[in-house]
């Protein structure tokens, strides 16, 4: 019987308005062009935890601690009934935000950054990748509410997005930091190079050539 291979975890990461989701779509979009049939999805997700993750950024009901619980909660299932089977059955997880985010965002509002670093590495399976993008906090909030026509919520203020993408860029860990500042067609061809380097050394050489080639 041969041996079926486990999946492979890739995560993006930035703070809001660097184009994550519009990554995570172009680089969904080219793995099923090689073939693939990635999952993909996003945390906040859209169960019960995140939904009420979502209406406290409004709100602003919900207190540091109670939304540190909120987003371990909302990843707990998120980990349980989509990711961990999608790798277990061999497939390419991609999400748009991981539990870098926890660290960043809930260590910049108080939370205690190594503590959260260490409780998340020992509750939650590591990635194989993680795409970091990077952009000035002015940049994306002048993205955010040009592009998206809205004000930046209570998550978006920039000088919180400031201490967010320190904290981002502070985390010494194999993250593949892309500059989020560049059109986003040449943003996903780095995205994809640097994927298909990963791929290979995965032992995933056809989708890696496959990718490659698109
Ligand atoms: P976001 O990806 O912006 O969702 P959407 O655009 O669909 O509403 O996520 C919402 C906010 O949640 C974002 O500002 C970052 C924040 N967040 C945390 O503070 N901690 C986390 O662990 C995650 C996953 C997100």
């Amino acid at each position: 019987m041969s041996q079926r291979e486990r999946g492979i975890f890739v995560v993006v990461e930035g703070i809001d308005g660097t184009g994550k989701s519009t990554q995570v779509r172009m680089l969904a979009g080219a793995l099923r062009a090689a073939g693939e049939d990635p999952l993909v999805s996003r945390e906040p997700t859209d169960g019960r935890w995140g939904r009420k993750i979502r209406e406290s950024a409004t709100t602003g009901r919900m207190s540091a601690a109670e939304e540190l619980r909120a987003f371990i909660e909302d990843r707990t299932e998120h980990v349980n009934t989509l990711i961990r089977p999608a790798l277990d059955a061999g497939r390419i997880v991609i999400l748009d935000r991981y539990y870098y985010s926890t660290i960043a965002y809930q260590g910049s509002r108080g939370a205690n950054v190594e503590a959260v670093k260490a409780e998340m590495e020992a509750r939650f399976p590591r990635p194989d990748v993680v795409f970091l993008l990077d952009l000035d906090p002015r940049l994306a909030v002048q993205r955010i509410s040009e592009a998206r026509g809205e004000d930046p919520n209570a998550f978006e203020g920039l000088e919180a997005l400031a201490q967010v993408r320190e904290v981002f860029n502070s985390l010494n860990q194999a993250l593949i930091r892309v500059d989020a500042g560049r059109p986003p067609e040449v943003v996903h061809r780095e995205i994809v190079s640097a994927l298909a380097s990963e791929l290979r050394a995965a032992g995933r050489a056809e989708t890696a050539e496959r990718l490659g080639g698109l």
